[in-house]
């Protein structure tokens, strides 16, 4: 061990000793995360002779890096492209401890792979775990029961990687206060920014504020609920889990640190269009992280177009960095109304806009209409003046338009059935 690596190991000691509160206030992940992931299209296949396209290797994300790059999704504001579980060997270097890539699967090497990222302007991300063991069974930080935090700090440094998603699989949950808090010390000596992605919570059970917070002052986005699959019945696990807990989760969402409810499955094989539409606007809704997990390099251009709806991934990026509102919730979570304030446009009209979501979850019978008055959902709208309403599926802003509202007057749409949305933005009209 390097005498660096003792003095780290010796400074996190005083620091977690005197109970210094550093938080996580470097500046990094001011608005959500945005980018590819690649854990729920393509998982742990490295079966590379039966699936050369979709097996875990370099190719895989030198394609997507391509297609970021130059498909318009860099442009929206999708950045990363990110490694997830199965990308190394099954052992630690010998001499070194450090994490060995797979030779045959990424002849290149990750640091290579991070260098072709950033010649396109795209920031790499890589996958380990708190535990001794990934998920997957790859080698952990706590490898052979030995803290590796600070060697592999340093190889992410060295590898000029962006971001980490940091699992908890093969971990003892009561360590997590103390291990993640320790790797997130030692990303912070990488004298490059990496955004430090946390599965922390998503490994405990009916987290309380303290952890939330604890969380919240060491990780800059952290999954906190089970993974997300290509289904629709998925996402509407995750819907729901998120409009319970929505009164806790909101004082702990914003800028510097996000709740992230995992990645976005458009384009792949378990949602309809309209179900499409409506992961994508809770996701924006929520101020959520949104990696997209799914093949780029033949997605249906209808997906595509709602993965670079400019209107919805500006209600996400909103500067204000709120996740909305639960305020209305009926029958089994099957009607749901979703409000978030936003920045304002300018000085001219500092009043905030608003976004409403309505939400039609049911499977059975023709359109509904869903019909509220606008005070009662949004009590801040400033009584005296008008809003003008904007249909934010439509893009054309000569059709987008829908009416000029009072607070007082009710809101009426027709919502598709079986799991669909309707999404406005207010305008406050000065
Ligand atoms: C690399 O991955 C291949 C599967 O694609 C596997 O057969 C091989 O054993 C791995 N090599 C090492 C050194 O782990
Ligand atoms: C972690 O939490 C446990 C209780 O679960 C507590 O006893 C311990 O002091 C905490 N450790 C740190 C470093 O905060
Ligand atoms: C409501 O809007 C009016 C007109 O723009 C403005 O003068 C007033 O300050 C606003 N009230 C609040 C509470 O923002
Ligand atoms: C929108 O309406 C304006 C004014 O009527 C017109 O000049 C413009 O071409 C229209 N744009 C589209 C995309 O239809």
């Amino acid at each position: 061990m390097t005498t660096k690596f003792m003095l780290l190991i010796y400074l996190f000691t005083i620091i977690t000793f005197v109970n210094v509160v550093y938080g996580l206030n470097d500046g990094l992940a001011r608005r959500p995360p945005m980018g590819w992931l690649s854990w729920m299209r393509y998982a742990c296949e490295i079966d590379c002779k039966n699936y050369p396209k979709s097996c875990i290797d370099e190719n895989l994300y030198k394609d997507m890096i391509d297609r970021i790059a130059e498909d318009g999704y860099l442009q929206a504001g999708y950045q990363y492209v990110n490694i997830d579980d199965c990308w190394n060997t099954h052992y630690r270097d010998p001499k070194t401890s450090r994490l060995v890539a797979n030779q045959t699967r990424f002849p290149s090497g990750i640091p290579a792979l991070a260098k072709y990222a950033h010649s396109k302007k795209v920031l790499l991300g890589i996958y380990e775990d708190v535990g001794t063991f990934t998920c997957g069974g790859y080698p952990g930080t706590f490898y052979k029961s030995i803290d590796h935090t600070f060697i592999d700090a340093e190889t992410w440094g060295e590898w000029s990687i962006d971001s980490l998603k940091l699992d908890g699989c093969y971990a003892d949950k009561k360590t997590f206060n103390r291990t993640y808090p320790e790797y997130s010390f030692a990303l912070s000596s990488v004298p490059h920014p990496i955004i430090y992605s946390c599965s922390w919570p998503a490994y405990l059970k009916n987290v309380d504020d303290e952890t939330y917070s604890e969380i919240r002052d060491n990780c800059h986005l952290w999954r906190n609920y089970g993974d997300i699959v290509d289904s629709y019945s998925s996402v509407f696990q995750i819907i729901k889990f998120y409009g319970e807990n929505n009164k806790q989760f909101v004082r702990f969402h914003g800028p510097g640190g996000w709740f992230d409810p995992d990645m976005l499955i458009i384009g792949d094989n378990g949602l309809s269009y309209e179900q499409s539409k409506t992961q994508m606007a809770f996701w924006c809704m929520w101020s959520a992280p949104l990696y997209m997990s799914n093949d780029l390099r033949s997605i249906q251009p209808e997906m595509k177009e709602i993965l670079l709806n400019k209107e919805l991934i500006a209600i996400d990026q909103d500067p204000l960095g709120i996740m909305a509102s639960l305020v209305v919730q009926t029958s089994r979570w099957l009607t749901q109304v979703w409000t978030k304030k936003l920045s304002p446009i300018n000085n001219e009209n500092a009043l905030n806009p608003w976004a409403v979501l309505y939400f039609n979850g049911h499977q059975l019978g023709p359109d509904q209409y869903m019909s509220y008055k606008l005070s009662s959902i949004i009590p801040e709208l400033n009584q005296t003046i008008s809003y003008d309403a904007y249909d934010l599926f439509i893009t054309d802003k000569n059709h987008s338009y829908i009416g000029t509202f009072k607070p007082q007057q009710y809101l009426r749409l027709l919502v598709p059935t079986s799991g669909s949305v309707r999404m406005v933005k207010l305008i406050p009209k000065v």
